[in-house]
């Protein structure tokens, strides 16, 4: 078993891949965090706790326990006992006091992994198999029961996470921070990897190096947000994308986080992540549970590629339930950036016949399709169709494009309501809002509260009857802005602080309500673009739109932060009209489309009004999404190139993981003058192994050539340009 317990030292182990995690239940029958680091011998590692150091206080030399629990490394740090970093765990009790003492009670190990209620978690694949202990901590003032849930995976170098709490005690108590992971690592000479950005240019990589105190990312925005993912890596300050020590972390979540790492004044580092607590409380009566989410924690020996690379295995076999994870998704074309509300059935089905001609496989109708919606200021949660824009209804249209070979994908954005629609005439408490205060308006809407469950089920009840009305494959899911005056009618007064978290639990129930009515549809989640792209959505919807920027130039950076953490196959990426309409850049049409074969590859734009030296382009581009598509989705990722720090070239490659084959797709960002050609080194085939790239098979080159010494790329004129290169081992 992966998972053991040394009772001779109170010593838990959990093996995933080649990493060792290990516990220890320290004196005083605190749960200590020992090591987490490249897989060891087994014996007793409690000297790592450094129990014999007693540290000098001014008034005593003795290891009082204020001074033993403010720097033994722990696993779930509770506030007001003692340990003054920063808490994982808070309260407010009966009597108004926040301290809590949570100390082991007993564990158990089992094979597999339980479901967390209500919330999206990695679960354990057949061929990614995983055992969980579950350690059971109690206070004793109050009578909570904690159980910190530790899933490790057999293969990969992965730890999921997750934390229980139950109140076993007579009186009612308040949860004000219950985070979902922590640990000390007995070090701080690290750098802290985090994805930054804005609306358009979401997960840029910054990397810092820590400093005592504290530094973080956080949401408080109901969403997991533009600004900041909830990711993390904590990694060696040696470590680029090959080597190095790296501690991945991801929260499997899409409302509000924090993610901090604080540098303590033994140099030591404590990392915690989980709900932001700054406007949460939960009630639990004598009986009740709440479970956290799950964060997962993910260890790399060689660099942030292998972080990358292991994060990409465990989402794509145990995080993403869709049956698309490892299916060819239908090329599809998308009419927002092609017509944006300005749109009847024969514009689109003028870009669908033109379209289908090329061998694109799907029209999705985007936004517009809706009560009156002629621009984005109304007609939210009126979900039946705009008969001045499709006067025969969605089974006509449906029944018109598969008489050409196309299927029909629609978009919604059910959490919202504009104050201009049927719904809000009806039922303007719907929205939420805090009674007395001024309503938030942002591009025109307000969100419902889907707390309220006949909220929740009306939505539903509207998207169902949609649904049902025509043939659908396909449906993105959008989310237009966040959350202001967070506030539910539904709730009493003292419960208010439970609304930010049980508004992403009513959306997770939506979405688990969609995907298992509709068990073929596939699912885009998109928040504005990429407002919303975390493993949380990777539950339900096995692709997310990354960015509303569509520029090649400006995904390349995109995409590449996003892939830190997230597998390609996930990414949704097009090709779009130039100029680009974010940023005004003009690309070669062949660089559009190398830049969205890295994710789910589609078409955003006019097919009948680019040129005709654009169009003829299409039915090869996709051709190659076909050929290169199954690398996308199983294969090793590597990046190669740096769009941040070099800004001249960018470069990944997709290797088979039995290194049969491998795409290499090169970008030159900008052309320089006198310049030779770039030697570039391969990465992820067999070094023994003999390769020929298709285009010119009578060379022949060992894996360890190209790996080692490299090819040289020439012959590129001008800025935006790009060449992919095939790979393929040679026969005998
Ligand atoms: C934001 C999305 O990211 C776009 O692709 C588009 O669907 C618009 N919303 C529609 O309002």
């Amino acid at each position: 078993m992966p998972i053991r317990f040394e009772p001779s030292c109170r010593q838990f182990r959990l093996r995933a891949g080649g990493t060792d995690y290990i516990m220890a239940v320290a004196p005083g029958g605190y749960l200590a965090h020992v090591y987490f680091g490249e897989a060891v011998p087994d014996e007793d590692l409690t000297a790592l706790l450094r129990l014999d150091e007693n540290p000098f206080t001014p008034e005593t030399n003795d290891r009082d326990r204020a001074v033993y629990l403010d720097t033994l490394p722990l696993e779930y740090p509770c506030y007001g006992i003692g340990d003054f970093r920063e808490p994982a765990f808070k309260i407010r009790a009966a009597d108004g006091t926040s301290a809590c003492d949570l100390r082991y009670v007993s564990h158990r190990i089992t094979e597999g992994k339980p479901e967390i209620p209500g919330l999206p978690a990695t679960f354990p694949a057949k061929d990614s198999p995983c055992d969980t202990l579950e350690i059971l901590l109690a206070d004793q003032k109050t009578g909570l029961e904690v159980t910190l849930c530790y899933t490790a995976f057999r293969e990969l170098d992965a730890i999921a996470r997750s934390v229980r709490v139950k109140n076993n005690g007579s009186e009612k108590c308040t949860l004000t921070r219950v985070y979902s992971a922590a640990f000390d690592l007995d070090r701080s000479d690290l750098h802290m990897i985090t994805l930054n950005g804005s609306w358009a240019r979401e997960r840029m990589v910054e990397r810092c190096r820590l400093h005592h105190g504290k530094q973080s990312v956080d949401s408080m925005r109901g969403c997991s947000s533009h600004q900041y993912s909830p990711f993390a890596a904590l990694c060696e300050p040696c470590a680029d994308e090959e080597r190095g020590e790296v501690f991945g972390s991801c929260f499997v979540y899409s409302g509000n986080f924090t993610i901090l790492a604080e540098v303590t004044q033994h140099d030591a580092v404590r990392f915690v992540m989980g709900i932001n607590d700054a406007d949460f409380s939960w009630e639990l009566s004598s009986g009740e549970e709440f479970c956290a989410p799950e964060a997962v924690l993910v260890r790399s020996s060689n660099g942030i590629g292998g972080m990358s690379r292991t994060f990409h295995d465990l989402f794509r076999k145990n995080l993403i339930r869709s049956q698309y994870v490892d299916r060819p998704r239908p090329v599809l074309i998308n009419n927002w950036e092609a017509t944006y509300f300005d749109f009847d059935e024969e514009k689109l089905l003028s870009i669908a016949r033109e379209a289908s001609s090329l061998g694109i496989e799907m029209l999705v109708m985007d936004d517009g399709w809706f009560g009156h919606r002629d621009d984005d200021n109304s007609s939210l949660g009126d979900w039946t169709v705009y008969e001045k824009k499709l006067p025969s209804g969605l089974g006509s249209l449906s029944e018109k494009l598969r008489a050409m070979g196309m299927e029909l994908g629609i978009w919604f954005e059910p959490e919202m309501i504009s104050p201009d629609s049927e719904l809000y005439r009806l039922h303007p408490d719907w929205a939420v809002q805090i009674s007395g205060r001024p309503m938030t308006l942002c591009r025109g809407q307000y969100v419902l509260d889907l707390t309220r469950r006949e909220i929740a089920d009306h939505v539903w009840e509207m998207m169902r009857r949609v649904l049902d009305s025509a043939e659908i494959s396909y449906v993105k899911w959008d989310m237009n802005r966040q959350i202001t005056e967070a506030a539910s009618q539904g709730l009493p007064a003292g419960r208010q602080g439970e609304f930010w978290h049980r508004y992403i639990l009513a959306v997770y129930e939506l979405m688990e309500r969609l995907v298992s009515r509709y068990p073929e549809l596939l699912l885009e989640t998109c928040a504005g673009g990429g407002g919303r792209f975390d493993a949380g959505m990777l539950y339900y919807s096995p692709q997310i739109w990354c960015s509303d920027d569509t520029d090649a130039i400006e995904r390349l950076r995109i995409q590449y932060g996003t892939s830190l953490c997230f597998p390609c196959s996930a990414i949704g990426a097009h090709v779009s009209d130039c100029p680009n309409h974010t940023v005004g850049r003009s690309t070669p049409f062949s660089t559009r489309g190398h830049a969205a074969l890295a994710g789910t590859f589609g078409y955003e734009l006019d097919v009948t009004r680019i040129s005709a030296e654009d169009r003829v382009q299409i039915p090869g581009q996709i051709s190659d999404y076909r050929k290169y598509g199954g690398l996308v989705r199983s294969g090793d990722l590597y990046r190669i190139g740096d769009p941040f720090t070099d800004g001249q070239w960018d470069g990944w490659i997709f290797a088979a993981k039995d290194g049969s084959q491998a795409l290499f797709a090169y970008f030159q960002i900008l052309g320089r003058p006198n310049r030779r050609s770039r030697r570039v080194k391969l990465r992820g085939l067999d070094p023994k192994a003999y390769y020929f790239e298709e285009s010119s098979p009578e060379r022949r080159f060992s894996g360890a050539y190209l790996m080692n010494c490299g090819i040289n790329i020439g012959g590129l004129w001008g800025d935006f340009q790009s060449r992919l290169y095939h790979f393929i081992k040679c026969k005998g």
